[in-house]
């Protein structure tokens, strides 16, 4: 097995999966990538992937046309619904493959008006913001903080705060302000190392809530109010010397939420929540768009197409 940067990524042929009980089937036409996927080439998951054979394929979202229904499935869908997922990858089971066999409860409907590539960026990103929501279980009308607000994470955060009726401050660099407002934040302040204390003057008390979407971890700390609670994406669980609640997040909770993934679903379908496609790739360019994400500064998701 070769680790190495996104030059490790390529095409190879695995047995083709079958439904089987309570599953279903997708021919994947769009996979997202996200920052995730890079850690499988990296060998950052060797330790985790050491119990399954290689080839290990990545990817944690897929969009396509539902194929196959395994028996008991409990869906309302049907063989030839354009359809997305949230996936676990595992050994050669990942979102990046033509096709790929899931839950019947990790698939929901491609929202209407919405491409396959555009719904492929929605279902982990946006289930992982619903999550970071519903631990931080903040009421209407408190407030959120979120950094990282131009990315994916972020901005699904921002979106889904402002339908919870949250004011939301976020940070972004002047580049992505007018972004980042048009997502709908109350408040931007500039992004950087000195973020908490920007928050801070914004809201003097601190915030309720944080979403780290920036990964900058205790550095943030300082923004949130006594008692408040902090949302971290990357593992991150303290320590804090004040009474915060810090909640690391892990989408894979969500995995058979159904009802959530069709909600997002719904919240695109009003206009709640917007798809962003940086640009999309064919499968045998998958490094490419790596090295992409590599380079930093994509704003929405790059996708790959099968
Ligand atoms: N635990 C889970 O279940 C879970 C699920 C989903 C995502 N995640 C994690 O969440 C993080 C965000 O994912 P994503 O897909 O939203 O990534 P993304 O689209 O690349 O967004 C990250 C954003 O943060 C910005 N940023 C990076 N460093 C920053 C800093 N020091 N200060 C301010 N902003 C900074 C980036 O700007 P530049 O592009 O300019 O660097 C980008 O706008 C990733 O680490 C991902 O692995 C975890």
């Amino acid at each position: 097995m070769q680790y190495g940067g996104p030059e490790v990524l390529e095409v190879v042929e695995v047995d083709e999966p079958h439904a089987g009980p309570g599953q279903v089937r997708i021919r994947v036409r769009a996979a997202a990538v996200n920052p995730t996927d890079t850690y499988v080439g990296t060998g950052a998951r060797a330790e985790m992937q050491k119990a399954d054979p290689p080839p290990y394929v990545p990817g944690m979202d897929a969009a396509g046309v539902l194929d196959e229904i395994g028996d008991g499935a409990e869906t309302d869908l049907a063989v030839g619904d354009h359809v997305m997922a949230i996936v676990l990858p595992k050994g050669a089971h990942g979102a990046y493959a033509e096709h790929i066999v899931v839950p019947a409860e990790s698939v929901t409907r491609v929202p209407a008006g919405a491409t396959d590539a555009e719904a492929a960026t929605l279902p982990m990103n946006g289930l992982t913001a619903r999550l970071s929501l519903d631990l931080l279980a903040l009421e209407p009308g408190q407030t959120l903080a979120v950094t990282g607000a131009a990315g994916c994470y972020g901005g699904y955060v921002v979106q889904l705060a402002k339908a919870d009726g949250l004011r939301v401050i976020a940070d972004a660099s002047p580049a992505d302000d007018q972004l980042v407002r048009d997502l709908g934040a109350d408040v931007v302040v500039p992004r950087g190392d000195d973020v908490a204390a920007r928050i801070r003057e914004i809201a003097p008390e601190g915030v309720d809530g944080l979403a780290d979407g920036s990964v900058q971890n205790g550095l943030l700390l300082a923004a949130i109010k006594d008692g408040g609670g902090f949302a971290t994406v990357r593992g991150w669980s303290g320590p804090s010397a004040r009474d915060l609640t810090i909640y690391p997040i892990w989408v894979r909770a969500y995995l058979n939420e159904q009802a959530k993934l069709d909600r997002l679903r719904q919240q695109v379908e009003d206009g709640s929540v917007t798809l962003r496609v940086a640009g999309t790739y064919p499968a045998a360019e998958a490094a490419e768009a790596h090295r992409q994400l590599a380079a930093g500064g994509t704003r929405g998701r790059l996708v790959i197409e099968f």
